[in-house]
């Protein structure tokens, strides 16, 4: 298959490329950037030399399948007349993920290109929607912070485990912002500093909300705050919610029950792991998987879920790759086997 990348000189878009060089099945033949344009690829990002790609302005050749890694509004202007020439998009920006067009409007503070499309695009969260993505011409990747959340709270949400108050604490390292300069991402004043914000309300938060509402009929209460901490990549998201006794479970039973319920959940999900010990952002860099511990504290009767990604890969370009792969019939694990870099 012939693929294009849109916007590949951000850090979406680069790393798409990087992990597309080792696809089987796929050629990325045409990679756009706008600055960057007449430049070869190897010329902006030495590590992709290999790819012996020129960045053009616009896209080139017959495509199967183009990815967009351009910034909202942006990006769907630039997939429209993709969908209708028939080819298959995956859209890596948030402008396909919310189902109401006024929705988007009101967090993002543009109104929507085409809101035509909003009914038809799959929220791309393959362990979810992995059947609809198969069939899909077009798909909305996932926000990194909502796969985070989104992955850890489905099992208690579904199953009714958890009262419907839930508070969401993440952290993201700092390439989660993108590769433009702007002052809070300057490197004096992200190292050895941690900080809070978004706190009248994060744009993953009602893509997070839309996704777990589809698996109860209660309406959900949800706090999430994300924080910028001095790391590149890799996103943690720490999340609470009162237990319910009487489908947990008390003591030993209701830590028993969350974790089987858990690891049934995510069976048949390799990209998904439920860890037998609370995991860390290191032991997912560079590899695409979502890594899930869920446990009790007996004091409060809690459930705390800690779960941790790549905001690039799994939060991404990786994520990304996985959709594609079912919109092609192909395994989805292709060319997303590689393991986390350490140290
Ligand atoms: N970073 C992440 O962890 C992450 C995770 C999930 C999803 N996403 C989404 O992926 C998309 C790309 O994010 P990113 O972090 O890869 O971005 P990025 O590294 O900040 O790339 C942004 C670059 O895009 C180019 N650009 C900006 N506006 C443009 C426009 N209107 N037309 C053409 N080019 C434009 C600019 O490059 P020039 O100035 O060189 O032209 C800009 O530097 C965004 O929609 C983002 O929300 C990002």
């Amino acid at each position: 298959m012939k693929a294009g990348i849109i916007n590949v000189t951000g850090y979406a878009g680069s790393e798409l490329a990087r992990i597309l060089y080792r696809h089987p099945e796929v050629e990325v033949i045409s990679v756009t950037g706008r600055s960057a344009a007449g430049q070869k690829l190897g010329q902006v990002f030495p590590h992709l030399a290999a790819l012996d790609l020129d960045i053009t302005e616009e896209l080139q050749g017959n495509l199967d399948i183009v990815f967009s890694s351009l910034p909202h509004k942006a990006s769907a202007e630039a997939v429209i007349p993709l969908l209708k020439q028939g080819i298959k998009v995956v859209d890596i920006s948030a402008d396909f993920r919310l189902k109401r067009a006024e929705q988007y409007e009101e967090w993002y503070g543009v109104a929507h290109p085409d809101p035509s499309y909003l009914e038809d695009a799959v929220y791309g969260l393959t362990e979810l929607h992995q059947e609809e993505v198969s069939a899909a011409q077009l798909v909305a990747n996932p926000g990194c912070f909502s796969t985070s959340a989104i992955l850890a709270l489905a099992p208690a949400v579904k199953l009714g485990l958890i009262e419907p108050d839930i508070i969401i604490d993440s952290k993201s390292g700092v390439s989660g912002a993108g590769r433009g300069l702007s002052m809070t991402t300057h490197f004096s004043e992200v190292n050895e500093n941690t900080l809070a914000y978004a706190l009248g309300g994060h744009r993953h938060l009602p893509e997070i909300a839309q996704e777990l509402s589809l698996m109860t009929d209660e309406s959900l209460d949800i706090t999430f705050l994300p924080h910028l901490v001095p790391m590149t990549r890799g996103i943690l998201s720490s999340c609470y919610a009162r237990l319910r006794p009487e489908q947990a479970g008390e003591g030993a039973t209701a830590s028993k029950r969350v974790r089987e319920a858990y690891e049934e959940f995510y069976r048949d999900h390799p990209f998904a792991v439920v860890t037998p010990q609370p995991p860390q952002t290191k032991q997912t860099l560079g590899n695409n998987q979502c890594l899930i511990y869920p446990t009790v504290d007996h004091r409060t009767g809690r459930l705390i879920v800690i779960s941790c990604l790549d905001n690039l890969v799994k939060g991404a370009a990786g994520q990304a790759v996985q959709n594609m792969n079912l919109m092609c019939q192909l395994p989805q694990e292709t060319a997303l086997e590689s393991l986390a870099v350490y140290p």
